[in-house]
């Protein structure tokens, strides 16, 4: 395995940027794409391994902030995991990733978030699948909301500071996450292909809503991958104002649905649309689910203790196992062991087994899964690493009932 190592700027950028060309993640001729790395890795700390004494492989990784219905906890973002050609498979990326999240739990975090390339990789380290969220390819013109009547303004790289902060400040719900450094928006901008962003004013010149994505062709698809706004009326002024660029555009892909509504309500006949991209036989479907982030809890005492119910308290001995314990030299070991959790209006977590009380067996991965409310105790228990008396797996169901949890936010 390489030595691992801080990014030093002067001594790695140039690797790191043919690392990132060479897994086609930014464009080999495009300067403002290898800017965006630049300043992408000046705000995200981040850890390399080298291989005959060149950094082969990179992991980076951001605070920011996680809501669990009203309680906002501390969140560890692992970012860009990258291993170069002529470093894979040598365990380079896992040992970073293992490296990255000791470093998060030393920052504070209470829990880690990344966006997966594929399923199955990061089970090693205790993530588990986010809920799912839909993909939409529309046609602007049949949304059944009012165009805006006052005209957007232009917005682009220039403005990431100013689209951070209504991120920060936006509506957010359950599962939200706010991810810290402006560089990384500003980065994530500058990537874009053919980007576009529009948005509106307050009457002060405050910023309050905006969309970004891609505009590659003249009659679309547009792809929006922002949409963002401080309160729920936003939403419908962002609508509106695809709808006013259907007179030219005639295919919109919104990469996640906004979490507060259920786009088909405001399609005019999706279902006679959804045969017309049947029949036109291309690649464009018009509704997916997919899941692409992963979460895990890192402080297993503040999670629980984020939890507040209004439902039946539920009570019970959690024998939890971590697979981080199980990786070779990594300097964080996880928090297998055994619990007794309390989840009610005020959730404890002690340790050790109170006698008498029903056992839960669960992998992090999987309740971390749990704990998020991505899918139910007996969902869980048919599909993942987690079992129990079928009592105990009633009251879970009965007792962890959140809202739909969504990022709202791409990393
Ligand atoms: C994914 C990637 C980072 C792995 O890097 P790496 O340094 O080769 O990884 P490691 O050597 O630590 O681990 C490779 C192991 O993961 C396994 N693996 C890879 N993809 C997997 C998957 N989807 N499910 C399960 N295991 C997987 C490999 O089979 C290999 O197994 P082994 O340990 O038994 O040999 C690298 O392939 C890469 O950079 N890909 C392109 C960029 C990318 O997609 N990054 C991920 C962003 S989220």
């Amino acid at each position: 395995m390489g030595t691992k190592r801080a990014y030093d700027e002067g001594r790695d950028l140039d690797a790191l940027t043919r690392m990132w060309r060479e897994v086609g993640w930014i464009d080999r001729d495009d300067d403002d794409d290898a800017l965006g790395l630049k300043e992408f890795l000046a705000a995200a700390p981040t850890l390399v391994a080298d291989v005959r004494g060149e950094a082969e492989c990179a992991v980076s990784r951001s605070t920011g902030s996680i809501r669990h219905e009203a309680t906002d906890l501390p969140l560890c973002v692992v970012a860009a995991v990258t291993t170069s050609h002529v470093g894979r498979r040598q365990g380079l990326a896992t040992g970073l990733v293992a490296e990255t999240l000791a470093a998060g739990v030393d920052d504070g975090a209470a829990v880690a978030a990344l966006g997966m390339f594929d399923q199955g990789f990061y089970d090693r380290f205790g993530f588990g699948t986010s809920g799912y969220e839909h993909r939409w390819t529309f046609d602007p013109a049949t949304l059944k909301v009012p165009v805006p009547e006052s005209p957007p303004v232009r917005l682009g790289v220039d403005d990431a500071a100013e689209m951070h902060a209504l991120l920060v400040r936006r509506a957010r719900g359950h599962g939200s996450v706010v991810v810290d450094p402006v560089d990384a928006l500003r980065a994530e901008l500058r990537w874009t292909e053919d980007l576009f962003a529009l948005g509106y004013r307050a009457d002060d010149g405050r910023l309050t809503s905006f969309l970004a994505g891609s505009a590659k062709d003249e009659f679309g698809p547009y792809e929006i991958e922002w949409m963002v706004y401080e309160d729920a009326g936003g939403l419908l002024d962002l609508l509106g104002l695809l709808r006013s660029l259907g007179d030219q555009v005639g295919c919109v892909v919104l990469n996640a649905e906004p979490v507060e509504i259920q786009l088909q309500d405001l399609l005019e006949t999706p279902m006679r649309a959804r045969r017309a991209f049947r029949r036109g036989g291309g690649s464009e479907v018009a509704h997916e689910a997919f899941a692409e982030q992963q979460i895990r809890i890192l402080d297993l005492r503040a999670c629980v203790e984020a939890v507040r119910l209004q439902t039946p308290t539920v009570v019970f001995g959690l024998r939890l196992t971590d697979p981080l314990a199980d990786l070779p030299g990594t300097p964080w070991v996880g928090v297998g062991g055994e619990y007794t959790v309390r989840f009610g209006p005020e959730s404890t977590l002690i340790d050790g087994f109170e006698p008498g009380l029903p056992i839960l067996d669960a992998s992090i991965n999987a309740f971390s899964r749990l704990w998020m409310g991505e899918r139910p105790a007996s969902s869980l228990a048919l599909t993942d690493l987690l079992d129990g008396p079928a009592g105990l797996l009633a009251d879970l169901d009965r007792s962890l009932r959140f809202p739909r949890p969504s990022a709202g936010w791409t990393f």
